[in-house]
């Protein structure tokens, strides 16, 4: 398939590496000059954003929530046949705070309506190191799976094939109103969970708890980072943390 991503951050720049391992074909801007992308390592043809949204079948966007008003204008030249799956994940200590989020609007929700398009939301469950490395063959009794949701069913269709066919299982976690159960701080948020364990996961996650506990988890590495003095956390605390407080 013909791939238009904008963003070159860690899972921008994985997954044009997985797709193009896969034989897809691959475009890849950033959204503030093509020369932001020198010495990043990613995989496909270096390009404009002017061009990056041309002749191709899905567009991914993985920016900072923040930026996507920025992109607007591009978006408004992308076809209406095109796919467009944004990964991106809204906190507050790092985008700054964005009302209508704080008001309870699903990030996804939110992110839509800035960029005047449907979406497809994917990607933003898994950490970029469980993205690139803890992909499996589909025979994998302990295959991760990633939440995608989205309100057009054949679109969400080909966004859960992509995502099969890159390492992980796909479960549809529903309309982009439901996407807030797959948002920081609920219990599908990275914590690398089987099918059968995401899909009980997407059913328990609690929207008003949501924010805190995602809150709770940043305290929670900023007081481990203090004791330790700076020494860094593995994946797999990070993981725990995670589950131990978003189960919480
Ligand atoms: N990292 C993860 O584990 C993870 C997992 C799932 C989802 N996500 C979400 O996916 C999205 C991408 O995350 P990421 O960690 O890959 O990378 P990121 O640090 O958010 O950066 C992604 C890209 O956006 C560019 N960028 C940064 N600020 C910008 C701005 N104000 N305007 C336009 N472009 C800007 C960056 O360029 P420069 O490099 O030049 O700054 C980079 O090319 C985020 O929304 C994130 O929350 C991240």
């Amino acid at each position: 398939m013909r791939f238009g991503i904008i963003g070159a951050g860690p899972i921008g720049s994985i997954i044009s590496k997985k797709l193009v391992k896969n034989g897809h074909d691959v475009k890849i801007a950033d959204a503030r000059g093509v020369e932001r992308l020198e010495g990043k390592e990613f995989a496909g043809t270096a390009v404009r954003v002017e061009d990056v949204i041309k002749n191709i079948e899905v567009l991914i966007i993985s920016l900072p929530i923040k930026a996507l008003p920025s992109i607007r204008n591009i978006i408004d030249q992308v076809g209406e046949e095109v796919i467009i799956i944004d990964t991106s994940n809204y906190y507050p200590f790092r985008d700054g705070k964005i009302e209508e989020i704080e008001n309870g609007m699903v990030e996804s929700v939110w992110a839509s309506n800035q960029l005047g398009r449907p979406i497809i939301k994917a990607f933003n469950n898994l950490l970029a190191y469980t993205l690139e490395n803890e992909g499996t063959s589909e025979d994998s009794s302990e295959r991760i799976a990633m939440a995608v949701a989205g309100n057009d069913p054949s679109q969400k269709q080909v966004v859960m094939d992509i995502v099969y066919e890159l390492g992980f299982d796909a479960v549809d976690s529903g309309s982009l109103s439901d996407s807030w159960r797959q948002q920081p701080g609920t219990p599908a948020y990275c914590t690398e969970l089987t099918k059968d364990e995401l899909t009980k996961a997407l059913k328990k996650a609690n929207k008003e708890k949501a924010p805190l506990l995602r809150d709770k988890v940043m305290e929670r590495f900023a007081e481990l980072l203090a004791e330790k003095k700076g020494v860094e956390f593995s994946h797999n605390d990070i993981v725990n943390i995670n589950r131990e407080i978003y189960n919480s």
